[in-house]
């Protein structure tokens, strides 16, 4: 019987020719809610999935799943002992998302350093003053610390060394280079300039960062967050950036997402924020659906995939 692979938001035609070259149909479906996925899933042998939960409940509904594919990096949202217990890979796409979730960082940096979304929003106001009040800050010379130094730190790394900025970074299993120096946690908040999150979410960093990490920072420092929003305790980021505990924040990633406009992040002229779109490049997304199809194939045809996360 032919193979079915169910994608419940659409990827790029690259990836989907990958597939019907296999031999399987395709199912593009048309929304990533619960009710949704089970019912147009019900028949799938593999899932191509973004960054929505994927529970028990789920994988229930799709008794022949193989596979679960996440296109991107983080698995947070999926139930991976779940999946593991019924014997479904869970791959994703680390290697072709990070030069982009980097270029992202790096450009919320400097768009926060220089405050382009509030000088921009100004021109649109008629407000050409806005600039005399609110000089932006230089980042040569100014120190980055970042937490979490996997492939994405790394590559923020490189990038701002370029740009003239001193590199620290936590991270228990990295070692010191010619261009980082590895700290431990609380010398990362005290003594940068720009606190980077580059962490997963799991147990050990969920609501990790918080008002006991907001009061170390100085009160000229920012935060930027392109990892997952629930590593943050939000409630007291809101009341850092109220206070002016700290400069300013730049987010990619929020606990709720969408990020609902009531939101009292949304109300708050020291922030940044933008709709997860550190990985939405049309290269990325390409680079994604490429990687995650050719290890649905390897699954569906009974070879091991090359980026399991689970067996
Ligand atoms: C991922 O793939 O987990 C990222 O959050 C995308 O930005």
């Amino acid at each position: 019987m032919t193979k079915k692979v169910y994608l419940p938001d659409d990827i790029p035609a690259v990836g989907k020719d990958i597939l019907t070259a296999a031999g399987f149909e395709v199912i593009v479906g048309t929304g990533r809610q619960r009710e949704i996925m089970k019912k147009e899933g019900a028949e799938a042998n593999a899932v191509l999935i973004g960054t929505q939960t994927f529970d028990e409940d789920i994988m229930r509904a799709m008794p022949n799943l193989q596979v679960i594919a996440r296109n991107g990096v983080g698995y947070d949202a999926v139930d991976i002992a779940a999946a593991t217990r019924r014997g479904i890979y869970v791959v994703n796409t680390p290697k072709a998302l990070s030069s982009s979730v980097a270029e992202t960082a790096v450009a919320e940096l400097l768009a926060i350093s220089k405050n382009l979304y509030q000088n921009a929003k100004a021109i649109h106001e008629d407000n050409w003053g806005y600039r005399k009040q609110h000089p932006g800050r230089d980042v040569a010379g100014k120190t980055v610390g970042i937490l979490g130094f996997g492939r994405i730190g790394q590559q923020v790394a490189e990038k701002l060394s370029g740009f003239g900025l001193h590199v620290i970074a936590f991270d228990p299993f990295a070692k010191s280079t010619d261009t980082v120096t590895i700290v431990d946690r609380e010398m990362v908040f005290k003594k940068s300039d720009y606190v980077m999150i580059h962490l997963p979410a799991m147990p050990e960093t969920i609501h990790s960062i918080g008002k006991t990490e907001f009061d170390m920072m100085k009160n000229d420092a920012y935060l930027i967050n392109m990892a997952r929003g629930n590593i943050i305790v939000t409630s007291d980021l809101v009341a850092a950036l109220k206070n002016h505990d700290i400069a300013g924040a730049a987010l990619d990633v929020f606990e709720e997402e969408p990020l609902p406009v009531s939101d009292p992040l949304v109300a708050l002229d020291n922030v940044l924020l933008t709709p997860h779109i550190a990985s939405n490049t049309v290269e990325t997304k390409e680079r994604m659906a490429i990687d995650a199809a050719h290890d649905i194939v390897r699954v569906l045809m009974g070879d091991q995939p090359v980026s399991s996360v689970n067996q």
